[in-house]
């Protein structure tokens, strides 16, 4: 349904996109998932219409996106990064209005417009001015917007930035169901989770180029399996533990300064914890906690880019879902380089 061939857009000098390649399948959800300034918007504004790029091709049902506009036009709904709602208007007024832009008549545009209140829960705000509505009630109602003209594809900017989790997963729900009624997504985020929750396929997309595809499974499975994770009981026991660390795997441990917890692969399972646990006795360290786990995408997002992702979404696993073990701060490699290359 959606279909990007060595997409390029250039401004001056910064290359927002190099050469990105992805497909949606009809009826699917596709997690274009990428840190601040990935090229995502650059990507989502090529897919609307708004933008026209300097190489590569892009199509939506077959149809050009340079070429038909119009025709794209019809076939697409846009939910920005930033909500776009008018302050002004009331939330049904601007259900309604959209409806009119879609050539609805009047009394269709109304019923329109009450079928998404309903939706999205707004029926009680519908007639108070969206300047009164909270950040979640005013992304919702972007969201809904983009919906009144029953677009086969919708194209969602980080939708829920912003937002406290309990709100992000109703609106994780609500797009469940969309593409549960056949409805083709494509959605880029910079949350990890999002991508995990909602997208079967995920594309990773770090300056312009997509590093990396797969469903989340296949992402974790390319880091090889375990990791092994040690937090350790004082600050004092850091340069040590890393040593430690950094012999049995032949590398540099990952190292979460906020937590003194390290992380390094762990392709012996069992084996690599005794082994570790044994060397940290002898050398008299204390560890708060030790123990083996599968890697979380954040272990994926670093490995591939050699930099942490710019997550910055409240910890869901608080509102008592996820898979308990994500590790939400931010991490830097031990020894304190900071060099970012890659691989
Ligand atoms: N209109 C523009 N003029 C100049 N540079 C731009 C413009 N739009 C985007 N860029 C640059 O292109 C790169 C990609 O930007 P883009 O907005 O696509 O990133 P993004 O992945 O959406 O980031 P974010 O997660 O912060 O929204 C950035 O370096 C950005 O500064
Ligand atoms: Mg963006």
């Amino acid at each position: 349904m959606i279909e990007v061939r060595g997409l390029e857009k250039h401004f001056g000098k910064t290359k927002a996109l190099d050469g990105v390649d992805l497909d949606v399948e009809q009826g699917t959800i596709l997690g274009l998932l990428g840190p601040n300034g990935a090229g995502k918007t650059t990507l989502v504004r090529i897919l609307a219409t708004l933008l026209v790029p300097d190489a590569g091709s892009a199509k939506i049902a077959g149809h050009n996106v340079a070429e038909e506009p119009t025709v794209i036009r019809s076939l697409m709904g846009l939910a920005g990064q930033y909500a776009a709602v008018d302050e002004h208007l009331t939330g049904r007024e601007s259900l309604e209005l959209v409806g009119r832009l879609y050539h609805l008549s009047r009394s269709e545009a109304k019923k329109r417009a009450s079928e998404v209140l309903e939706r999205f829960r707004l029926e009680d705000a519908a007639d108070r001015p969206a300047k009164t509505y909270s950040g979640g009630m005013r992304r919702r109602l972007d969201l809904g917007a983009s919906l009144v003209g029953r677009p086969p594809v919708l194209l969602l900017d980080e939708p829920t930035t912003g937002l406290d989790p309990r709100t992000r997963m109703e609106l994780w729900s609500l797009i469940n169901d969309l593409v549960a009624e056949g409805t083709t997504i494509l959605l880029t985020t910079q949350y990890l989770e999002e991508a995990d929750q909602l997208a079967k396929k995920i594309v990773v997309i770090d300056r312009g180029k997509a590093i990396a595809d797969g469903t989340s499974d296949e992402l974790k499975n390319q880091l090889g399996g375990d990791v092994l994770e040690l937090k350790v009981d004082h600050e004092s026991f850091i340069k040590d533990a890393a040593a430690i660390l950094e012999k049995v795997s032949g590398a540099e441990p990952l190292f979460d300064e906020a937590q003194l917890k390290f992380s390094i692969p762990a392709p012996g399972g069992a084996s690599t914890l005794i082994e570790v646990v044994r060397l940290l006795d002898e050398r008299k360290i204390k560890v708060e906690d030790v123990g083996i786990r599968r890697p979380s995408l954040d272990d994926v997002f670093l490995a591939l880019t050699g930099h942490v992702a710019e997550d910055h979404s409240p910890a869901i696993d608080e509102a008592g879902k996820g898979s308990g073990n994500r590790n939400r701060s931010r991490r830097s490699k031990s020894g304190f380089d900071e060099s970012g290359e890659r691989g």
